[in-house]
């Protein structure tokens, strides 16, 4: 899987260096940040009394167990909470290895550190389920416009806010023609388009004001309808307002546009799930076979896109049914979202989702489904660190600096 983490290596060892260096050329690794230091552990406490956290912190040391611990304790002085952290160390003693990891580091490895070692250390670091919990992002695009990817990603996003009780963001990335502020009769106090006039300035609290909320669990990232130019959007500031969503919320739900573009590319591949919606005619097929095998070979094996067929039954006369669609494309989808004019458009000229205006529609269930089959869950309130994995005694000193 591709991995997109902000991680940055304090070496000591030559080893290690060049494993670090050698990281962002690894394939899952090509979309993280890495940023190699000299200094080791010392140097990292130094570094961050005065600079962001990253996701992930390797920090080599070469002293025995008790300089050690002394310094992790001033390196959780200066870290943000919620941070993970692997210690390379000289020591190659097991119960050093538990005494390290008791204390809430991810992992301890032993010098020198080879690239392999490192990648293994990484995906494990990753897959953490003590970890603090990562805010799932999901990106909803459609073969063509108007099939109604809008609608898809509005009522998924309302699904998992509302009947699952998950923290969400709807991000709409349609800056100009966007509808996920009048799907929920909300208006938008400022274009998100705005929020990438200067990216560099694009920092948390300055996207919440871009945010309006339908409710604790529902926040919303649109426009109100306008017809400024957004022109020369580049890749990386859209990663940095999904980044900035995701630190703030459990699940993401992005809204792409039908175009075709380097940052349009860059959300279907980086997101954890990409959805494709289709409807039932000879184009969606076409464009939906080309974005497919371009998306799925980018995403890799393990991350296939998913593929919803929506209005599955508009084209029943001509006999293009959803199973021609599924053998052609060579994918199950994972929902058939009947045609139902009266309701959708009903719902949305209300301001309204579907399972609002008609609590007991049939397509409710098929949200909700959606919503869990792409990872939403319940149980995952409040974008906090979990505390009790969050390194008790080391990371206890929030900062107000993010990476
Ligand atoms: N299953 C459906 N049945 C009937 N109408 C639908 C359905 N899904 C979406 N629509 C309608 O199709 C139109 C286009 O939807 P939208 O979500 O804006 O498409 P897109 O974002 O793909 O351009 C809207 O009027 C919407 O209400
Ligand atoms: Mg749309």
């Amino acid at each position: 899987m591709q991995y997109r983490l902000t991680i940055d290596v304090f070496a000591i060892r030559d080893e290690t260096a060049a494993a670090g260096k050698a990281l962002a050329e690894q394939r899952n690794f090509s979309r993280c940040k890495v940023a190699v230091r000299e200094g080791g552990l010392q140097r990292a406490i130094t570094h961050y009394a005065d600079h962001p956290s990253p996701n992930l912190i390797i920090v080599e040391d070469d002293g025995d167990n008790d300089t050690l611990q002394g310094r992790l304790d001033g390196l959780a002085q200066v870290v943000e909470p919620g941070r993970k952290l692997i210690v390379v160390g000289a020591v190659n003693d097991i119960s050093v290895y538990r005494r390290i990891v008791s204390l809430g580091v991810t992992d301890y490895l032993v010098s020198p550190l080879r690239l392999e070692a490192m990648m293994d250390a990484i995906e494990r670091a990753a897959h953490d389920p003590k970890g603090p919990e990562r805010c799932r992002y999901i990106a909803v695009m459609g073969a063509r416009g108007g099939v109604g990817s809008s609608t898809v990603a509005q009522n998924l996003a309302w699904a998992a806010a509302k009947k699952i009780g998950m923290r969400t963001i709807l991000a709409d990335l349609d800056l100009t023609f966007g509808t996920g502020g009048l799907a929920f009769n909300q208006d938008p106090r400022q274009p998100f388009g705005e929020a990438f006039a200067d990216p560099d300035r694009l920092d948390a609290t300055l996207l919440e004001r871009y945010m309006v909320n339908d409710d604790e669990n529902l926040q919303i990232l649109s426009t109100s309808g306008n017809l400024r130019h957004y022109d020369g959007i580049d890749e990386e500031a859209v990663e940095k307002a999904i980044d900035l969503c995701r630190q703030m919320t459990k699940l993401v739900i992005v809204d792409v546009p039908h175009t075709w573009s380097g940052w349009v590319e860059g959300v279907m591949i980086g997101a954890d799930e990409a959805v494709l919606v289709v409807s039932p005619d000879i184009a969606n097929i076409r464009d939906a076979r080309n974005l497919l095998d371009f998306l799925n070979s980018k995403r890799g094996d393990n991350r296939p896109c998913k593929l919803i067929i929506n209005k599955s039954d508009l084209a029943r006369r001509t006999r293009l049914l959803p199973k021609d669609i599924s053998n052609t494309l060579g994918v199950q989808p994972i929902a058939n979202i009947p045609f139902d004019p009266a309701a959708f458009i009903e719902a949305a000229n209300d301001g309204k989702m579907i399972g609002e205006r008609f609590k007991s529609h049939k397509t409710v269930g098929v949200f909700t489904d959606l919503a869990m089959k792409l990872g939403a869950r319940g149980s995952t309130k409040g974008a906090k660190p979990d505390k009790k994995f969050s390194l008790p005694g080391l990371f206890r000193k929030p900062q107000a600096k993010t990476a």
